[in-house]
């Protein structure tokens, strides 16, 4: 099945996966490169993720929750750093997680916004809201000489949430990384490997399965990274403030 170099507006599993690369399928082929080099540098300031029950140091990242409203088109901060992720969706690292926030200069960016309105836009209408929360997840993996790194430690698994997208915005010195899609009963359906900036894959959840296979140093001397923006997005609850 596709690596991802095409462009599809369409979902490519019925109304389940999409693929692409934001620049063609969020900016219709205008975006500034500038833009996409200055995000990326801001994979250089995450911290080490020291939730990983398997002891491994090979994750870095930040996190950052929105609420979106459609009918202004418009991303509130809402200034939160706890993940929780119930142990049923992740057996290895579930519970709650707390993670310093993402850099604010990062998610105000006119690039950031444009590509969270985009799919909050899509998934608020075909969802049938008028709002939603979004979690965000900054992420570098490390593939180090002689240590693998595991992009979803916890093997094949849903997030538990109503779509998810992830967004690549750095590949360097890297082999694996392979996304695989699985329907409910887990058979696989379709591969799809993120290698140039902005590109990405959506899912819808609920319909899905899905696991990263494990990343290497690709040349054994220097340390390889994979660096994700992951998106989840869930119909807004309201829930007390604590
Ligand atoms: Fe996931």
């Amino acid at each position: 099945m596709p690596i991802i170099k095409e462009i599809s507006t369409e979902p490519v599993l019925g109304r389940s996966v999409w693929v692409g690369n934001c620049i063609q399928e969020v900016f219709e082929g205008a975006c500034d490169s500038n833009a996409i080099a200055i995000a990326a540098t801001s994979w250089a300031d995450l911290d080490a993720d020291n939730y990983l029950r398997d002891g491994g140091r090979y994750r870095r990242r930040r996190y950052a929750e929105l609420a979106y409203d459609l009918h202004t088109s418009s991303l509130t901060d809402l200034k939160r750093n706890e993940f929780f992720q119930s142990n049923a969706y992740n057996h290895v690292n579930g519970g709650t997680r707390r993670f310093r926030l993402i850099d604010d200069a990062f998610l105000q960016s006119p690039l950031i916004q444009k590509i969270l309105k985009h799919f909050s836009h899509r998934f608020a209408t075909a969802l049938g809201v008028a709002s939603l929360e979004l979690f965000l997840h900054q992420v570098r993996i490390l593939g180090e000489p002689g240590i693998n790194g595991l992009p979803t430690p916890e093997g094949i698994h849903k997030d538990g949430v109503d779509f998810s997208c992830q967004v690549l915005f750095g590949r360097h010195n890297l082999s694996g990384g392979k996304s695989i899609i699985y329907d409910n009963e887990k058979n696989p359906l379709m591969t799809a490997t993120m290698l140039e900036p902005l590109d990405f894959y959506c899912f819808r959840d609920p319909d899905i399965y899905h696991a990263v296979t494990p990343v290497a140093s690709e040349d054994g001397i220097k340390t390889g990274t994979r660096d994700i923006l992951g998106i989840e997005f869930c119909v807004r609850r309201e829930r007390a403030e604590s």
